[in-house]
């Protein structure tokens, strides 16, 4: 087994200056403590930056002294942060993913320097990177480096997760860039997201601006596979509940405790950012002051604030406004032996945090918007008594974990306000029943777990592409099929039409085969060996239009209606149309509710178009119809078919695969039997084939064809070849 090479902008050590000497220390940051302890155990390597423009005299030293630690410094120049880490990274993508486009800053410059440092991690992950390693990318700053990497080693197998929210597809729209940074994200094999809501956002993007559906969060680019989905990462449970009852935190505490006396504790920890909703708190503690004075000098609010991007504007703003407000406060309700705030701008090492978490009776996390917050689960983790309250923001992706936390919306102060009180007098029962429940699914979800889940989901997208790998069709196997037609005296070949000979058009009426088509049937139909049978869901008047020039058979409508050469449309059983009629205005009802869509009435079935509807609005009717459907038809003996931007309804004893027994009884000395299709309907065909037949799905999904292409034009290809041999 190869290493895992984890990738993102910082590494879990940074590089200060002090004096005239560079020191180590341990970073801040969700991804860097969270991840690091996992990163410690195996046969890994942490590709990063050290935080720091280091002299290039100094380079060499760094290097080795980090590399002794399995990391390898990705050097930035002090262009490179003011552009790249502090411009595109944070004056651009974070304001933009946390729903704060009046920060946005939409510059040319910072979006190349984006470019340039992407590839330069590119270049430097590629010296390590070895056939059987696995690559696991980190976070915003490396939004384009998944597909810079998968150009550099097309198999290499690439992970990535998404630590910030990924915005709804009205936010990310805005950017400039959108469709290069979902196409960089887009090179990875397995892409993971702190909460559904981040992946659904992701999938829609994807969708609007990349053309691309998706079946699960399963999506097809290009001849590959990906997959995303939610996977809220968690914190190494056992580290936090040591430290909790490490000596060093509990005589921390003792001091603590000592020189703040006997005042409940409301904590807020967060590194200096807007999204993290610090004044907005400020404001909610001073209005509870006002309105509970009862708790005057019998609680106060311990801040700390961890540095963090001081040289961004907005964050150099944030710092003055909270500063501004901690000293009005402090100011307006001071008593000598009570100070409201006690408030530190600084980072503190674990115990100390561990030491803060014991002390304090309430942690007050409510960001504006969050990835995932950490410090609320170490609080949680903290906790050895479960005692203390959890207020938390709904904005946080962890408040989709810990719903037994006291939950609010951090923009209504009065909701603020009161989940302080109730926090503050919740009864000691309560406390340690929702604590006891957040600890179990913390425990259970832990950093471990979340590792665990994102290697296995990436190396099951790894498996199912190879899978898929040994069906498609290659070189060899086309040249096997040619030959086997070659040697064959009689061939039948069943022929699907929309998607499988023809793309898919707005309008279906618009997919008369074209002149590459009709070379292919005309050489194909003109060989006295063959029997060419176009086998259809579509009506028969355009098969019967279209395909007049050609001596070939016709199954129209899914197998309702077959026409042999020259002969007109017969059906060959008997079928029940009675339930058209109130179908029809049931789909018509939908048509009026649903611009863009359509009703297609065949003899024996009935189609809703949606392909032209407002992308999303078409699957929620869908949706909606669907189960209409399946309710008012539960006796009718019908089927209610999902495919390709359409509904079907038809009646179930009819099927391609009735069709295709009745042509092969008719020509039942065939040697060669191909059948190529595209949708489900085509799956009936598959079955009803013999085991020697050559059965080809056209598309990357499930199937019971033995072979596959990726789309109507390797069909042509493939039929080209043939005829070119
Ligand atoms: N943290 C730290 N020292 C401090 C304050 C916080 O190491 O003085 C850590 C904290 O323990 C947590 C991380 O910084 O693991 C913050 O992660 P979170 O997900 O809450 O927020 P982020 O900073 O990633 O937005
Ligand atoms: C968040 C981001 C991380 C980042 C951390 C600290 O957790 O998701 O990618 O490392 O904040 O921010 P910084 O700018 O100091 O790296």
């Amino acid at each position: 087994m190869g290493k895992t090479i984890i990738i993102s902008n910082r590494l879990p050590v940074k590089i200060e200056q002090e004096n005239n000497e560079l020191v180590y220390k341990a970073s801040e940051g969700g991804l860097a403590t969270g991840l690091n302890s996992v990163f410690k155990q195996g046969n890994n390597l942490w590709v990063g930056w050290p935080g720091l423009a280091i002299e290039k005299s100094q380079e060499q030293e760094v290097h080795s002294n980090l590399i002794k630690q399995h990391m390898k410094p990705v050097f930035l120049s002090s262009e490179e942060i003011e552009d790249f880490y502090e411009g595109f990274s944070n004056e651009t993508l974070w304001p933009n993913f946390h729903y704060f486009n009046q920060y946005t800053v939409y510059k040319e410059e910072l979006w190349l320097a984006y470019q340039r440092v992407n590839q330069k991690f590119a270049e430097i992950l590629s010296e390590e990177l070895e056939d059987d390693d696995t690559v696991w990318i980190h976070d915003y700053q490396l939004l384009l480096l998944p597909q810079l990497i998968r150009a550099i080693s097309p198999n290499a197998t690439i992970g990535f997760f998404l630590h910030i929210p990924f915005p709804s597809y009205e936010s990310f729209r805005l950017l400039p860039w959108r469709r290069e940074l979902l196409n960089g994200m887009l090179g990875a094999d397995f892409l993971g997201f702190h909460t559904y809501d981040d992946m659904r956002h992701f999938l829609s993007s994807v969708n609007r601006l990349a053309g691309l559906g998706n079946s699960n969060g399963t999506i097809k680019v290009k001849n590959r596979l990906i997959k995303a989905d939610a996977l809220p990462m968690g914190i190494d449970y056992e580290k936090y509940a040591a430290s909790a009852q490490d000596p060093e935190t509990l005589a921390r505490e003792a001091r603590y405790r000592k020189s703040i006396g006997t005042v409940k504790l409301i904590l807020s920890i967060d590194r200096l950012d807007y999204s993290k909703g610090i004044p907005q708190r400020l404001r909610a503690f001073e209005l509870f002051l006002s309105k509970y004075p009862y708790f005057k000098e019998k609680v106060s609010l311990f801040m700390v604030v961890v540095p963090s991007r001081d040289s961004v504007s907005k964050y150099k703003q944030l710092k003055e406004e909270i500063d501004l407000l901690v000293g009005r406060i402090n100011g307006q309700f001071s008593k000598l032996n009570w100070t409201p705030i006690h408030y530190f701008y600084r980072s503190f090492p674990l115990p100390a945090l561990s030491a803060f978490y014991r002390i304090s009776d309430v942690a007050l996390v409510s960001p504006m918007r969050d990835g995932m917050n950490l410090v609320c689960k170490e609080y949680v983790a903290s906790r050895l008594d479960k005692k203390g309250v959890l207020i938390l923001s709904e904005m946080a992706g962890a408040s989709k974990e810990l719903s037994d936390a006291i939950i609010v919306n951090p923009n209504d102060i009065h909701q603020l306000v009161e989940a302080m009180h109730k926090a503050l007098t919740m009864p000691e029962e309560l406390q340690i029943e929702s604590m006891n429940s957040m600890q179990k699914s913390l425990k259970r979800y832990n950093i471990h777990a979340w590792v665990k889940l994102f290697m296995d989901e990436l190396a099951n997208v790894k498996k199912e592409q190879s899978h898929l790998k040994t069906r498609l069709i290659d070189n060899q196997l086309s040249e096997e099929i040619k030959h086997a037609y070659k040697q064959s005296e009689e061939r039948l070949i069943f022929l699907d039409y929309d998607g499988t000979l023809v793309g898919f058009n707005e309008n279906p009426d618009d997919s008369k085969p074209d002149q590459e088509l009709i070379e292919i049937l005309d050489y194909l139909t003109k060989d006295k060996n063959n029997h060419i049978v176009i086998i259809s869901g579509r009506g028969r008047q355009s098969l019967e239009e279209w395909m007049k020039p050609y001596s070939l058979d016709i199954v129209a409508e899914h197998g309702v209606w077959i026409k042999r050469m020259g002969k007109p449309f017969k059906t060959f059983m008997k079928i029940n149309a009675s339930w058209k009629k109130e179908t029809l205005s049931l789909l018509e009802r939908y048509v009026n509710r649903t611009p863009g869509s359509f009703v297609e009435e065949k003899d024996y079935s009935l189609v809703w178009h949606y392909r032209k509807v407002e992308t999303g609005l078409g699957e929620v009717r869908t949706r909606e119809l669907t189960s209409h459907l399946k309710y008012m038809t539960a006796n009718e003996n019908l089927d209610v078919l999902e495919g390709d931007m359409i509904v079907e309804i038809k009646n179930s004893e009819i099927n391609k695969g009735k069709a295709t027994q009745k042509l092969m009884e008719i020509y039942p000395e065939a040697d060669f039997l191909l059948a190529l299709g595209d949708d489900f309907t085509d799956e009936d065909t598959f079955k009803a084939m013999p085991e020697d037949s050559y059965t080809i799905k056209v598309g990357t999904s499930a199937s019971e064809a033995k072979f596959s292409v990726n789309s109507y034009k390797e069909v042509r290809k493939l039929f080209n070849d043939i005829i070119k041999s």
